[in-house]
């Protein structure tokens, strides 16, 4: 499997170190708030595993699944919500899970939509983003780390379901497309 990488891109201690850095800074721009974490499957589970073990207090989790419409490795804006959030968040902080932003186009349809239901707050944190491919223009507060605009896989990010279970980011050799 390892094998199948071209390159890697983030290692497993440069990822678990960054998320340790993200779940500080979190943990002091929310002193004293209630914060639900809302992560977006599937890419966001290891993500949401590690980031959420990091912080020292008690988190509510709950997940969305959402489908972009859109051809192969692009997404198109059109989103479909295939599993919804479990619990109302009215009023409440709200902070999504992702594992990567890259057309922005997929989290700016949801944070309108977790908008659209009357929140305290809606912020993003996302390990991973492509400012090169980025089509909307999107506030995100806490973000991993920048990469080249290349389709990368590992850590929850998959290429047609496999590799989520790699512990680290990279891009793909080019005899895995091919065969
Ligand atoms: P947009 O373009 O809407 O896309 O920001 C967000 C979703 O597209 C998937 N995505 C990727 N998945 N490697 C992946 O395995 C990538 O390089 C990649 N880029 C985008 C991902 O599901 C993300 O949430
Ligand atoms: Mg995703």
């Amino acid at each position: 499997m390892g094998s199948d990488l071209e390159k890697v891109l983030l290692t497993e201690e440069q990822i678990q170190d960054r998320l340790a850095e993200m779940a500080a800074q979190i943990e002091k721009d929310y002193a004293g708030q209630e914060v639900l974490l809302v992560g977006v499957l599937k890419g966001a589970i290891m993500v949401m595993a590690d980031l959420s073990r990091t912080l020292h207090r008690s988190y509510e989790t709950d997940w969305m699944a959402v489908s972009s419409y859109g051809s192969g490795t692009k997404s198109s804006g059109v989103v479909r919500i295939l599993k919804d959030l479990d619990r109302d968040i009215s009023g409440r902080h709200v902070l999504i899970v992702e594992d990567i932003v890259d057309s922005g186009l997929t989290l700016s349809w949801l944070i309108a939509n977790l908008s659209s239901r009357g929140p305290a707050s809606v912020e993003v944190c996302t390990l991973l983003r492509k400012p090169d491919a980025m089509k909307v223009d999107l506030k995100v507060r806490y973000v991993g780390f920048d990469i080249p605009n290349e389709f990368v896989v590992g850590y929850g990010l998959d290429y047609a379901e496999q590799y989520r279970n790699l512990r680290v980011v990279g891009t793909l050799a080019e005899h895995v497309y091919s065969s």
